[in-house]
């Protein structure tokens, strides 16, 4: 369920990939396919290690544009150790080898991907994989700890299970981790200065021991501003209901089930946040419980239920809102769209509001796109074509930050 980083928006970016001699080098193939959708271009290099596992060939043929796998190649690239740092935006080590971390700390240029990294002044990510006993070994440790002095990106490695039948640290990170790495290396960084509230999904209000009042949000408008959010330098932190998105390990997630605990973990965060989006489909009714256990139906024919009011994050954010912080809250409407959105605008003194009409094709709940009319403090109304989540959630920002 990785929808949420279908980012389309890196044309005119580009990755050096390196892949080092690991049973993990398959996995940057698949990570070299999702830089490509992303609008990313991607040149390769693969050591001579890696060349024992995965030919260059494959990598060519999903669309890499320039894949290097010695360092001497032909006299039409002379200078090809030199190229990746004229022309990349960032370069990636997927999966970085011990020996490729300590050429790197060491400033060896002895074969074409060190000589390319060393010569790299950009932006560096590695992604280790390897024996639980190497990571560990105090070489290795060294290494890593001059590499990350120097700025190097660390993605992983994860604890599990590793190739060789070991158990601990060494694992390559998950391709999501690596790929979100990799697109916030070459993301415009203007919102390093935000740390931004997001609450997704739907709320459940228990009734009885077994059942819930709820509602069919899947959380991906939300999961969606979040990692664009992030991506563009944000500090993220997300209150959840009961959905299940993949968030990078510094993205701090609460997780919460009734509307009641959303508002208690919001009013927590918000006041060391600068920037609140509220997209939670939250209940704005909860039945009022049954009491202890399984409410049986033997004897009945039909069933009354009472409900009570939940409390109103957005207005109650809102209402305490300070002169250094910005709220954007979202809208379902079914008529009179844009006027009902300029209420709840000013009702709830938001800096923006996004409102979808529901019951369209293509949009709200469970949908991949959504189509919706952006109103913002300043007067300024928009209507959006219908578009991909992700794409929404990006102009988001854009709209925001040029306020
Ligand atoms: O008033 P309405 O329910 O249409 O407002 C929707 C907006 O308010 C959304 O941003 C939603 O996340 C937020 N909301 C809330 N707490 C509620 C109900 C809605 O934060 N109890």
């Amino acid at each position: 369920m990785n929808e949420h980083l279908n980012f389309d928006c890196f044309l005119g970016k580009r990755i050096h990939l390196g892949v080092c001699g690991s049973v993990a080098a398959y996995k940057s193939l698949d990570l070299l396919r999702m830089f490509r959708k992303a609008g990313i271009e991607v040149s390769v290099t693969l050591t001579d290690g890696a060349q024992e596992f995965i030919k260059g060939l494959s990598f060519e043929a999903l669309g890499a544009f320039k894949v290097w796998e010695r360092m001497f190649p032909t006299l039409d690239d002379t200078f090809g150790h030199l190229e990746p740092g004229q022309a990349a935006d960032a370069m990636l080590i997927v999966p970085a080898t011990a020996s490729m971390l300590a050429r790197m700390a060491h400033g060896l240029a002895d074969e074409m991907l060190s000589c390319q990294s060393l010569a790299f002044r950009g932006r560096k990510l590695v992604a280790p994989a390897m024996n639980p006993a190497m990571w560990d070994a105090p070489a290795t440790v060294d290494n890593c700890s001059v590499l990350a002095g120097r700025g190097v990106e660390f993605i992983g490695p994860d604890c599990g299970d590793v190739a060789c039948g070991d158990h601990g640290k060494g694992r390559m990170a998950p391709l999501e981790a690596i790929y979100a790495a990799g697109l916030r290396a070459v993301a415009p960084d203007d919102m390093s200065d935000r740390h931004v509230l997001i609450t997704l999904g739907p709320t459940r209000e228990k009734w009885d021991a077994v059942r819930f009042w709820s509602n069919p949000s899947s959380g991906m408008m939300g999961a969606s501003i979040a990692m664009a959010a992030w991506l563009r330098g944000a500090k993220v932190t997300v209150v959840s209901g009961p959905v299940n998105w993949w968030f990078p390990d510094d993205v701090e997630v609460i997780r919460v089930d009734s509307a009641q605990q959303m508002f208690d973990a919001s009013m927590d965060v918000w006041p060391v946040c600068n920037t609140g989006c509220l997209t939670a489909a939250v209940a704005d009714f909860k039945p009022v419980p049954h009491g202890e256990g399984k409410f049986k139906k033997e004897g009945r024919s039909s069933l009354g239920v009472e409900f009570e009011c939940n409390p109103d994050i957005l207005k109650t954010l809102g209402s305490i809102k300070r002169e250094d912080q910005q709220l954007i809250g979202f809208a379902a409407e079914t008529s009179n769209i844009m006027e009902a959105a300029r209420g709840k605008l000013e009702r709830k003194n938001l800096d923006m509001i996004v409102a979808n009409p529901v019951n369209l094709p293509g949009a709200g709940f469970g949908a991949s796109t959504n189509s919706v009319y952006v109103l913002d403090r300043a007067g300024r109304s928009e209507e959006w074509p219908n578009l991909p989540k992700t794409e929404i959630a990006w102009r988001i920002w854009d709209h925001l930050l040029l306020n």
